[in-house]
């Protein structure tokens, strides 16, 4: 019996990171045990000495390195989004990558692309969401993830989970207890997105912060 192309067939993720990789090991590994149905196809980094390549080449995922360009952002985001489409991607994930992405990014994998962020937006979006929680002296915070948007650590959110501030915390003891979460929530929301693409009449429960 023959099938449609699309059904059954494993979604083709890229990762885009800027440092250490710890969601990209746990997502790539998370696919690797079949716990996703998805591929982590390459890893793609604007750092071209970020850890996060070699975890990947080390798990045989092809590392690329597009080195940010200040001088000519569009060209290199060009560069980006050429990279991101020569390994045929249907989901690009957002994984620790520090950089704003355009429209003209955006609009290559629309509602495709998912970001990982430490807090529970709105709250404390940017670089530094850890501290920033740490030094509003808040009894919670804890992990987004969420289809990105023009703005930074904003768009539709597709899963929260509160992780509590405990006295003493420091920014590793709180990174440390984020990272748990977002070592299974990422693998998670990036499961469903990938069955949604066999079947995209499902929906999720979405809200925009
Ligand atoms: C993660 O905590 C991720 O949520 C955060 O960077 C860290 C990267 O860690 N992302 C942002 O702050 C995005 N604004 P990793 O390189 O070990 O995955």
């Amino acid at each position: 019996m023959d099938l449609p192309a699309a059904h059954g067939a494993r979604a083709r993720v890229v990762v885009l990171v800027s440092g250490t990789g710890s969601n990209m090991v746990a997502l790539a590994d998370a696919a690797a045990r079949g716990q996703v149905a998805a591929d982590v196809v390459a890893v793609v980094s604007d750092v071209a000495d970020a850890p996060a390549l070699a975890r990947a080449t080390e798990r045989g995922i092809p590392a690329i390195a597009v080195p940010f360009d200040r001088t000519d952002r569009g060209a290199w985001e060009a560069r980006l989004a050429d990279a991101v489409a020569a390994q045929d991607a249907d989901l690009v994930v957002l994984a620790g990558f520090m950089r704003i992405l355009s429209g003209a990014f955006l609009a290559r994998w629309p509602d495709r692309v998912v970001n990982v962020h430490p807090s529970l937006l709105p709250a404390f979006r940017g670089a530094d969401a850890v501290g920033d929680a740490l030094a509003a002296g808040v009894d919670v915070t804890g992990v987004s993830v969420h289809l990105v948007d023009e703005l930074v650590d904003h768009g539709p959110i597709l899963a929260q989970e509160p992780v509590p501030v405990l006295p003493g915390d420091t920014r590793e003891t709180l990174l440390a207890r984020l990272h748990e979460v977002e070592h299974r929530l990422l693998p998670r929301c990036v499961d469903e997105l990938a069955r949604d693409l066999d079947h995209p009449a499902s929906t999720h429960e979405r809200s925009t912060p």
